[in-house]
Order: structure tokens, then sequence, then C-alpha cells
């Protein structure tokens, strides 16, 4: 029998999200309704918030979670009730063309649940990037459960599910950053700041924070950041010249979703060098680039998916590494709060006062 529980939904446009009553379905085929324990506050759900994403509202937002899972559909063998998971947004199919090539990290037809979540007179609910788990409880597809060690806290873990997991795969993953690189950060949040500590991870030397907010510039030193510019007072190309020998980054990392910041990373990269884009832009903004210049300084401009993660390879590896005290994904959590809290959570982001909110259930 469905199962009704408290969740935060966006029901029109740019208004403050509400709590509503959401029906659960039992899982179907495939599926699993995971008791949520944690959800973390990412920039992309105010970017649904706002309509930036798509026009398909009422949304149940929340999509940075872990939790236990609760019970499982038939046919369901990855997880069983009692798992400890993370959820991810990369559910892959494994018949899609890319799976098919040997990109899974890339599938380009993951699964969500078949079922439909809805509001008590039956609207069905869009949950953000097929998740939707600022709830109690939630229904995904079993591929959308990695299983992890139950030794962190989900407010720790969850993170992982989303913004974290971006931030780091876009430098190691899609950014490709080796020992000894030189990697610039554009956007300091949650995101970038993940970017940050997945570039010390892989061996990077000189990594640049470059922000708008000095708070967030000296919260980026301690994920580890060793130079720090404040665009708004100090051209950024020309201070990341400076500190790489004249050269510029080998691998810039835009973690905003801004055209202007964009060409600024574009600019700062050293020949040959690597422009990462992980911030999501909104769907009326336009890049101009010196076409000239894109072919002049070589490399490569890469957009980063979800960090190009593998969830079942990329979640228990960074939980370990995390354990052993060398990820600090603890010190990303700025705050605990209750579901009642997103929408003041999504005003505190605005105004840069923390990384991540994670509602705690
Ligand atoms: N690619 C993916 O798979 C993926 C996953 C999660 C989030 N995202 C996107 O990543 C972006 C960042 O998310 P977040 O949660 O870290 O957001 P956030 O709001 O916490 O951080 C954004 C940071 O950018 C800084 N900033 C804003 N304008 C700037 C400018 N002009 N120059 C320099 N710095 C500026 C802000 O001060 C802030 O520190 C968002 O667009 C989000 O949607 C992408
Ligand atoms: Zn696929
Ligand atoms: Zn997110």
């Amino acid at each position: 029998m469905a199962q009704q529980v408290r969740g935060v939904v966006a029901l029109s446009k740019g208004a403050p999200v509400t709590i509503e009553t959401i029906l659960v379905p039992d899982p179907g085929p495939g599926e699993a309704v995971v008791k949520v324990q944690a959800c973390g506050v990412c920039h992309t759900d105010l970017h649904y918030r706002e309509g930036g994403i798509n026009d398909e509202f009422p949304f149940l937002l929340g999509h940075e979670a872990a939790g236990v899972v609760e019970s499982v559909g038939a046919g369901v063998t990855n997880v069983q009730p009692g798992d400890f998971v993370i959820l991810n947004w990369r559910a892959v199919c494994g018949t899609c063309r890319s799976c098919l090539k040997g990109k899974p990290h890339l599938c380009f037809s993951t699964f969500n649940a078949t079922q439909k979540m809805t509001l008590l007179d039956g609207t069905v609910l869009s949950p953000a990037l097929g998740i939707g788990a600022f709830v109690e409880k939630t229904l995904v597809h079993s591929g959308q459960c990695t299983k992890v060690d139950a030794g962190v806290p989900a407010a720790t873990a969850g993170l992982l599910g989303c913004g974290v997991m971006a931030g780091i795969g876009a430098s190691i993953n899609t950014g490709t950053v080796s020992r000894g690189d030189s990697v610039a950060v554009f956007g300091c949040g949650g995101v970038g700041d993940a970017a940050i500590a997945g570039a010390l991870l892989a061996g990077a030397t000189t990594i640049v924070a470059v922000d708008i907010d000095d708070r967030k510039l000296e919260w980026a030193k301690g994920f580890g950041a060793t130079h720090t510019c404040n665009s708004s007072l100090v051209d950024p190309v020309e201070y990341i010249r400076s500190v790489t020998g004249g050269n510029g980054a080998d691998v810039c990392i835009e973690a905003i979703g801004n055209p202007n910041v964009y060409q600024q990373a574009f600019q700062a990269r050293d020949l040959a060098g690597t422009v990462v884009l992980v911030g999501v832009p909104r769907p009326d903004m336009i890049l101009e680039l010196p076409y000239i210049e894109v072919f002049g300084r070589g490399g490569s401009l890469k957009s980063s998916w979800y960090g190009d993660c593998l969830p079942s390879r990329d979640f228990p590896m960074l939980v370990e590494l995390h354990q052993q005290g060398r990820l600090p994904l603890d010190k990303f959590v700025s705050e605990i709060i209750s579901l009642d809290a997103v929408e003041e959570a999504f005003h505190k982001m605005e105004r840069g006062e923390v990384l991540r909110s994670v509602v705690v259930l």
C-alpha cells in the first residue's frame, strides 16, 4: 500500500517551496523504497525551483542523499532492506550506445523508478534528477542505490550523491588532473571546493581558488587551495598566469554556470590545457569565444556531467578515502537542518553563508 510521507515541493516557478504530503508507492519490479536519512541542498535544487532546468512542475526537490533501503521490488538483487546506500542519478542501463562502447560513466539512458510519486490529489511529481529526496521516504530504481560502508554519517556520505562527486569528478575524471598539474577552480561553493579537494587528491601542486566572496576563498584553502583570487577585485586571468610562470593553468574548472566566468577559465588556461565546465548554465545563456584562440590555444573544452562518475566505482572508493582521513567530506557540511528549513537554506546559499546545508531526517 502506498505510504504517506512529508516532502519538500516546488509547486510553481520561483515560488517558495512548501512541505506537502507525498504518496510513495510500494516498490515495483526493479524499484526500491529508501528511508532517507540525510539530503544536502545543492544549487541544482534552486535551479529547478527557478524553472532553470525544465518546466515540469511540481518538483519533489532534493537529490544529494543517503539512507537505508526499506523495501525492494521483484527482481532486485543489488541491494536488500537494511542496506546503507547513497542515492545516485546515474543508474547505468548497460545497453545504450555509450554503455555498449564501454563508457557506462556517460550512460545516455539511465534508469529511474517507473512508478510515480504523487501529491494526495494524484498530481504526479517530477523528482529532482529522478531522485526527490527532501522527503522521509523516496521511490527510486534499485540501480540508483549504491551500497557503501555504513560507518560514515549519512549527512556526510550523502554529499557524494551529487555536488561533491561532481566536483571531485570534474578534477579527477573529466579534467584528468595528475601529479604536478596546476589547476584553477572558478566558483568555490560545494562543487568548486570538491574540485579543489579532487585536484589535491590527484597530486596537483598549484591549486588556485577563484571566487567573488572572501569567505569562500578562506574555506577553499581548507580543501587544498594553494592560492586564492577574489575576481571582483583582481583580474583572475592575470593572477593565474602570475602564479603559473606566466603560462596559465593546465586545467581550469568552471563551477558556477556563468559564460563570463567560462571566458576567464578559457583565457587562464595554458596552451593545450583543459577547460572543464561543471557549473550548470541557464537555458538563455550564450557563450562567445574568439574562434582563432579556440584553435590556437589547442587542448580541450569539456563538460562534466556528474563528474563523469560511475557510482559503483567511485562512491565506495571516496568513502574509503574519507575514512582514511584523505578526503575531508565532513568539512562540506556547514549546518544540519530540518525539512522545513530548505527555503531558508536556499537564501543562505545565495548569501554565500554555507557550503552545504544538509537536511537530516
Ligand atoms: N555538472 C554537474 O553534474 C553538477 C552537479 C551538481 C551541481 N552542479 C552545478 O554546479 C554549480 C555550483 O553548485 P554549488 O552547489 O557549488 O553552488 P554554490 O552556490 O554553493 O557555489 C557557487 C559559488 O560561485 C561563486 N560565484 C558566483 N558568481 C561568481 C563569479 N562571477 N565569479 C566567481 N565566483 C562566483 C559564489 O560566490 C559561490 O561561492 C551550480 O551551477 C550547480 O547547478 C553541477
Ligand atoms: Zn547506458
Ligand atoms: Zn546536485
